[in-house]
């Protein structure tokens, strides 16, 4: 099964953003995770387009880009335009849930949609063959370096059986709260991705630390 590490941006150094890219470049991570928040659909703001174009100059990795923004549809143009591959947005966020996935794959990209932690797995059964990312969030979305959601490994068990037994070829993703010391067990419940801001860039060495996330 696919291990990948996508470290978040939102955790970087922002007065040195291009070197911090250049590590994830020279790193093992296979993604660059990047929060874009709206202080609307999260009661916190991130950044946005003009962040997200500069660093797909130099990125050599995909960009996985979650919006955790209300009625994201309205952006998906500009955040092909920015660099994105992978556009992720929230469940909870979108009435036309389908449409929106359509769209985005119209425009080349990759496809995700983002769980909060309340809400259940059977919101997806109708959309998971037509998806390539679900990405479970492990703490309530806005802010990094919060604690892991324990109740999380749990739904990323029954998630894990839910797209086997459909055929689809969705990755499972899991964001918040996720180091060292969970990493292992999130992998065994059948993680296909670990998100990663505090605990790779508030670590003394981010590049070991990507490196032993994925050996996890
Ligand atoms: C939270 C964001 C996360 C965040 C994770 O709303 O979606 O991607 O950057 O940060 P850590 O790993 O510090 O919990
Ligand atoms: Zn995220």
């Amino acid at each position: 099964m696919k291990r990948l590490i996508a470290p978040s941006i939102l955790a970087a150094n922002f007065l040195e953003l291009g070197t911090d890219i250049e590590l994830l470049n020279k790193s093992d991570a296979d993604w660059i995770h990047v929060d874009v928040m709206d202080g609307r659909f999260v009661p916190n703001i991130s950044f946005g387009m003009p962040i997200i174009k500069a660093v797909k100059t130099i990125a050599k990795k995909p960009l996985d880009v979650h919006l955790m923004i209300e009625e994201p549809g309205k952006y998906f143009n500009d955040f092909k335009a920015a660099g994105a591959d992978i556009l992720t947005v929230h469940y909870e966020a979108c009435p036309h849930l389908h449409k929106d996935i359509q769209t985005i794959h119209n425009l080349g990209m990759k496809a995700g949609i983002a769980l909060n932690p309340h809400t259940p797995l059977n919101v997806l059964e109708e959309i998971v063959p037509d998806v390539d990312l679900i990405l479970i969030m492990s703490v309530n979305p806005g802010f990094g370096g919060q604690s892991f959601i324990k109740g999380s490994i749990s739904k990323i068990s029954r998630l894990r059986n839910m797209i086997d037994k459909t055929g689809s070829k969705a990755l499972i993703e899991v964001d918040g709260g996720v180091d060292l010391n969970n990493a292992k067990i999130l992998f065994d419940a059948g993680v296909n991705v670990l998100v990663a801001g505090s605990s790779v860039f508030g670590s003394t060495d981010p590049m070991d630390t990507i490196t032993r996330l994925k050996k996890c």
